[in-house]
C-alpha cells in the first residue's frame, strides 16, 4: 500500500523535527565532528547496540586507532580486543578489512554507492554515513526510523520500500543528515516503542497513531521468539611447564570469530562435561588428557543462545597440542591474555583463574 504525504505536510513535520532537534539532540562525540572515519564507526557500532551501550567502546577505540589510517595498519587481534564485549564480531572484521581497502585503493569512498560497496555497509549504514558525513540527499531507516514513520502515517505493517519512500518524502535536502539524526533521536528519546512520550513530540499534531489514541499499537510487534537456547560448553585448561595457558583462535567465519578460546566444545546429550572435555580436546588438538578438578564455571547469555561453561584442570597425558582443524594456536603467560580478544564467557573465566592465582 502506497501512503502518499502532501508537500505541505511533509513541510511542517521536516520544521517540527529539525527545530527539535535543533534543541533536543543528544551530545555524541561524531556530531561535534562529523568525518568520514567517525561517522563511519559510529554508525557501525550502532547497527545492533543501543547509543548507551556503544558510547564508552567508542571512546576507547578512537583513542587506540584515532584516524582510519591507523585502524588500517593495526592487527585484526588489536581491533578485536577494543571490540571485546560489544558482540557481532563480524563488524569489527569488516570495518578493519574496509579501512584497509580504502588505504589500499588510495582514495576515500564519496558517495552511498561507494560506500555501500565496502565491507559490513548495507543500505542503511550507507545512507546514514553519506548523508551525515557529507550531506548527500539520502533517507536512513532503521529500526527507530521505522517506527516513528509508521506511527506519524498508522501504519500496522510498513514494508521497506514504502518507508523509504516516505522518508524520501520527508527528508530536508538542506540539512540531509540533521533531519536523519532527528528521526532518529525522536525514536529514541520520544517516540519509545512503549508508552511514548506524546506531549514531548514535536510532530505530534501531524501523528495519525496519535489520533488513534493508541499510538503505540503502530508499528504490530513482530513476534517473539522462542526462548533462548542452552548449551553446555566443556573446555580445558592446559598449562605448560613456564606456566602458560594454551588458547586457539576461533574460525573467522564462525560466530565469535577471530576472537580466542580455552580449547573445548559442546557437551553431547549423553555424556557428562567431563567426558565432553576429554573427547573435545582429543578431537581438536589430538592429545590424550586426564580431566582433573572443576576450575570455574559460569553461566552467559549471548544474543542468539545461552551457555553454561564448565573448565576443567586438564593434564596431558600423550600427544602434543596442535589444532586438527588447522586453528592459530598459542601458549599464552597469563600476564598477556589481555592482548587476546576473547568471548565473554572466556574473558570472565580467565580473570576469575588469574585473579586466583595473583
Ligand atoms: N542510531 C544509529 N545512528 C545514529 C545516529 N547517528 N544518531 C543517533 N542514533 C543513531
Amino acid at each position: 500500500m502506497s501512503v502518499k504525504v502532501s508537500p505541505e505536510r511533509a513541510e511542517k513535520i521536516r520544521r517540527g523535527l529539525l527545530t527539535w532537534y535543533d534543541e533536543h539532540r543528544r551530545s555524541l562525540p561524531w556530531r561535534d565532528d562529523p568525518d568520514l572515519y567517525h561517522v563511519w564507526l559510529s554508525e557501525i557500532m550502532l547497527q545492533q547496540t543501543r547509543v548507551d551501550q556503544a558510547l564508552p567502546y567508542y571512546e576507547r577505540f578512537t583513542e587506540a586507532f584515532p584516524t582510519l589510517e591507523s585502524l588500517a595498519s593495526a592487527n585484526l587481534d588489536a581491533v578485536l580486543r577494543q571490540w571485546e564485549g560489544l558482540g557481532y564480531y563480524a563488524r569489527a572484521r569488516n570495518l578493519h578489512k574496509a579501512a584497509r581497502q580504502i588505504v589500499r585503493s588510495g582514495s576515500w569512498p564519496r558517495s552511498y554507492e561507494e560506500l555501500h560497496a565496502l565491507p559490513g555497509i548495507g543500505p542503511y549504514t550507507g545512507r546514514a554515513i553519506a548523508s551525515i558525513a557529507y550531506g548527500a540527499r539520502e533517507a536512513a531507516v532503521d529500526g527507530n526510523v521505522r517506527r516513528v514513520l509508521a506511527r506519524l502515517f498508522a501504519i500496522a505493517y510498513p514494508a521497506k520500500r514504502q518507508l523509504q519512500s516516505l522518508a524520501e518524502s520527508l527528508l530536508d535536502r538542506e540539512r540531509p543528515g540533521d533531519y536523519n539524526q532527528a528521526v532518529m533521536d525522536l525514536g529514541a528519546l520520544v517516540c519509545t516503542p512503549r508508552s511514548p512520550l506524546c506531549d514531548a513530540c514535536p510532530v505530534s499534531t501531524h501523528c495519525l497513531a496519535k489520533a488513534s489514541g493508541e499510538p503505540d499499537s503502530f508499528p504490530v510487534a513482530r513476534k517473539k521468539s522462542s526462548p533462548l537456547q542452552h548449551y553446555d560448553i566443556a573446555s580445558g585448561i592446559l598449562t605448560d611447564d613456564g606456566g602458560r595457558i594454551f588458547i586457539q583462535r576461533r574460525e573467522e567465519k564462525a560466530l565469535l570469530g577471530g576472537l580466542w578460546e580455552l580449547p573445548g566444545g559442546k557437551r553431547n546429550p549423553d555424556e557428562t562435561v567431563k567426558a565432553a572435555c576429554k573427547r573435545e580436546l582429543l578431537e581438536e588438538l589430538g592429545i590424550e588428557v586426564a580431566v582433573g578438578r572443576l576450575a570455574c564455571k559460569v553461566k552467559h547469555a549471548y544474543t542468539h543462545y545461552k551457555i553454561t561453561l564448565w573448565v576443567h584442570y586438564c593434564r596431558i597425558l600423550g600427544g602434543v597440542p596442535v589444532s586438527t582443524a588447522g586453528l592459530q594456536t598459542a601458549w599464552v603467560h597469563p600476564c598477556d591474555l589481555e592482548h587476546y580478544a576473547f568471548p565473554r564467557a572466556n574473558r570472565r573465566v580467565l580473570d576469575a583463574l588469574t585473579a586466583d592465582s595473583a
